[in-house]
């Protein structure tokens, strides 16, 4: 494996033939060795027996035909209740990257971060703070060669299935030459994304705004509305319906209902 051109991107870059899960890895060692694993520390991975999605879901890492990839952040001068950002900002990366591969299919992200092409899910971020709170590991899944067949639901997608052809480096590569471009802004404007620019790049690519939604709470209940904005924070805004103020969703899962 070569990863010579992603090495020049970030601090530090491993890569492991097969693992559990790389961030359950880079989460643990970014405690263990404080020195050793620096801001923008990334470990990838050929495939994971026990990937992890989010809300506690499997993520399925197929071996030659998928990406996974940790990156670990330690941001400087950014304070905790701008880390909502983050989880953001690498779905856009990843939305930005395979935008640039399909170039005529409708590429964007749900919020909070599952990229889709054409409303198939081809890449999941899970963003997970360390133990000693000291950053947060993001972790980021892109399916690059799975058939059908091999693709855990109907509603997934892969580059190959969609025409393109994307080796596991050039991939590394793509997905984190977007995301050093758009955390270093965020970090050199303090975590504002509004000085950075982020909250406007990532509403362009946001495909939930406009929509009609239905979000899932905890403890199973939903309410249904219309996706609004983006707030300062990276909440999802939501005018829900038959109520007149918007309800702002920090975290969870949303589905996308019928196009009004
Ligand atoms: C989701 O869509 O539910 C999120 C999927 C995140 C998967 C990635 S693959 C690399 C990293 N390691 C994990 O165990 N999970 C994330």
């Amino acid at each position: 494996m070569n990863l010579e051109n992603a090495a020049s991107l970030v601090a530090r870059i491993d890569y492991v033939e097969s693992t559990g899960s790389t961030n359950t890895d880079l989460a643990e060692a970014a405690v263990l060795s404080v020195a050793d694993y620096p801001d923008l520390s990334v470990l990838c991975a050929g495939t994971q027996t026990q990937g992890r999605g989010r809300s506690g879901r499997v993520w399925q890492s197929t071996a030659g035909e998928s990406l996974s990839l940790s990156i670990l952040v330690r941001p400087k001068n950014v304070s905790l209740e701008h880390y909502g950002w983050l989880p953001i900002l690498a779905g856009l990366a990843m939305a930005r990257f395979v935008a640039s591969i399909l170039p005529s299919a409708e590429v964007g992200f749900k919020w909070p971060n599952d990229v889709l092409v054409d409303s198939k899910k081809i890449s999941g971020v899970l963003s997970e703070l360390v133990g000693d709170g000291t950053g947060v590991v993001i972790g980021v899944g892109l399916n690059l060669a799975q058939s059908a067949e091999e693709l855990p639901i109907e509603a997934a997608t892969s580059l190959r299935l969609e025409g393109a052809t994307v080796s596991f480096e050039a991939a590394v590569t793509g997905f984190l030459t977007e995301f050093r471009s758009l955390y270093d802004s965020f970090v050199n404007h303090r975590g504002d994304a509004d000085a950075s620019e982020l909250r406007r790049s990532a509403t362009a690519m946001c495909l939930s705004i406009g929509r009609r939604v239905r979000v899932m709470l905890p403890g199973d209940q939903t309410l249904e509305g219309k996706a609004i904005e983006l707030d300062a924070s990276g909440r999802l805004l939501i005018a829900v319906d038959g109520e007149h103020q918007l309800y702002a969703v920090a975290a969870g899962d949303i589905v996308h209902l019928r196009h009004n």
